[in-house]
């Protein structure tokens, strides 16, 4: 297994271009299963969770054609061509489904478009249960016959799915987004309230009007969409990752650094933009993106709850933690969205942070340094909260169990080095020989 060293101490200065999100990317290729006509996506990020995504959609008999091979050098986005002329299979196995929760958008769009779909119920999840129960009752909603059958969901409806008027008790961003894909080849109209606002459910809400869908409401918590005998093909550019520029402004406040994240948009991160500026983190509109640096030299400590779009992403708590580790004074941070989303707190512990949890709220007393230590990823976000952590301590950080990370971040050492930290990845092989 690779791992990430780091040597910590150097202020982060350049530009880091942003890729395209990962949590859009997912849904958006999803999306190519309402249609036999060719879907193409533009901006798609290079990570392991797309390579799991392609691969399900190739076992349910998409066509997938790649353009723009991984670059060794810059960041380009990569084109996808999808064609799902003929579904092949309307079931998403276990052995896929449980490398990746959101697999579980497929269930939507086959159900629609075959009239059955089987997706392995995705089983729980290092930061919580994360149960499927929104998906499928608002299916059921839309006239699903669901059962569910030695682990799979088994999803029926033969004559088609039919609008309904669907209410989510609590806001669900990939159930919003297969209701939503769902909901465009049913018959008749279906309202989502209570809808998630993220901007990864309104870009595939833009790419599936290009498709032919009509919905209103996008970017609001009431959906409306009309219901379409079928889609047709599209072209589709993927919005910036708005958790990988957040992740990579506070690698830039917490190393004392100035840095330009390309391409990255504040109408995205405003809360956060907001929080940390009140923790002494200023963000500015640029030309090509968001430049960031600290306003004053000095870190804050500050109080943050996580919330659904627009309040402040479950996606950045961890790292936000990592920066109120070092900043002057307290800051309690409440999770909200998921019940175990604190698997970091030990690991940064070992570098000498100071937090103590109780029950969804951790409290940090800033300290003046935190001391590199060999620390091991639990999931996605945890793991990079502690390469931000690597990155402002003192010494030698060595970040175990990189699969984590690269699920969702493209090349993190590379874009990090470009900017002058000292980190490398030490592969496997190396190791070996
Ligand atoms: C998506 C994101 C994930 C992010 C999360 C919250 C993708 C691919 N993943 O995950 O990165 O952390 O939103 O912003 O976009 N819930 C239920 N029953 C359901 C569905 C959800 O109880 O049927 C609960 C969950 O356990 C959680 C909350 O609702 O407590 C929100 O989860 P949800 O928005 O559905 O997260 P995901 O869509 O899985």
């Amino acid at each position: 297994m690779d791992r990430i060293r780091i040597r910590g101490g150097k202020p982060l200065k350049g530009k880091i271009p942003i890729s395209g999100a990962k949590n859009a990317a997912l849904p958006l290729l999803a999306a190519c299963l309402l249609t036999d006509e060719k879907l193409t996506l533009g901006n798609v990020p290079h990570l392991a969770d797309i390579t799991t995504m392609a691969n399900l959609l190739g076992q349910h008999g998409v066509g997938l054609s790649l353009n723009g091979a991984h670059p060794k050098q810059g960041f380009a986005g990569r084109t996808i061509e999808l064609t799902a002329n003929k579904i092949a299979s309307i079931t998403a196995p276990y052995d896929l489904v449980r490398k990746m929760r959101a697999s579980i958008v497929v269930l939507g769009p086959l159900l629609a478009r075959c009239g059955e779909a089987k997706v392995s119920l995705p089983g729980g999840c290092a930061i919580g249960t994360r149960p499927v129960d929104l998906h499928i009752s608002a299916l059921e909603r839309l006239g699903a016959d669901i059962e569910l059958d030695q682990g799979y969901i088994h999803a029926r409806a033969p004559k088609g799915l039919r609008g309904a008027e669907i209410i989510f008790p609590m806001v669900t961003v990939t159930g919003t987004e297969n209701i939503m894909m769902a909901a465009a080849l049913a018959k008749g109209d279906t309202t989502i309230v209570n809808a998630a606002r993220e901007p990864e459910v309104a870009d595939l809400a833009q790419c599936l009007t290009a498709m032919g869908a009509e919905i209103e409401g996008i970017g609001t918590d009431k959906l409306r969409i009309k219901g379409q005998g079928r889609l047709h093909g599209a072209y589709h550019s993927v919005i910036p990752d708005r958790i990988e520029a957040g992740t990579f402004a506070m690698a830039a406040a917490i190393t004392n650094g100035d840095v330009e994240l390309l391409g990255a948009r504040l109408e995205h991160i405003q809360t956060v933009a907001r929080l940390l500026a009140e923790a002494g983190v200023s963000i500015e509109e640029t030309a090509g993106g968001l430049r960031v640096r600290r306003a004053n030299g000095m870190l804050q400590g500050v109080d943050m709850m996580t919330e659904p779009f627009p309040g402040f992403p479950t996606d950045l708590q961890a790292q936000l933690m990592a920066l109120m580790c070092v900043a002057g004074g307290a800051s309690m941070i409440t999770e909200t969205i998921f019940e175990n989303r604190f698997m970091h707190v030990p690991e940064l512990r070992r570098m000498g942070a100071s937090i103590t949890v109780h029950n969804a709220s951790a409290m940090i007393r800033g300290v003046k340094q935190l001391t590199g230590a060999p620390v091991m990823a639990t999931d996605l976000r945890a793991s990079v909260s502690l390469a931000l952590a690597g990155l402002a301590a003192e010494g030698e950080t060595t970040l175990n169990r990189v699969y984590h990370l690269d699920r969702g971040y493209e090349r993190l050492e590379d874009k990090l080095s470009a900017c002058g930290a000292d980190i490398e990845r030490i592969r496997e092989q190396d190791e070996a020989a």
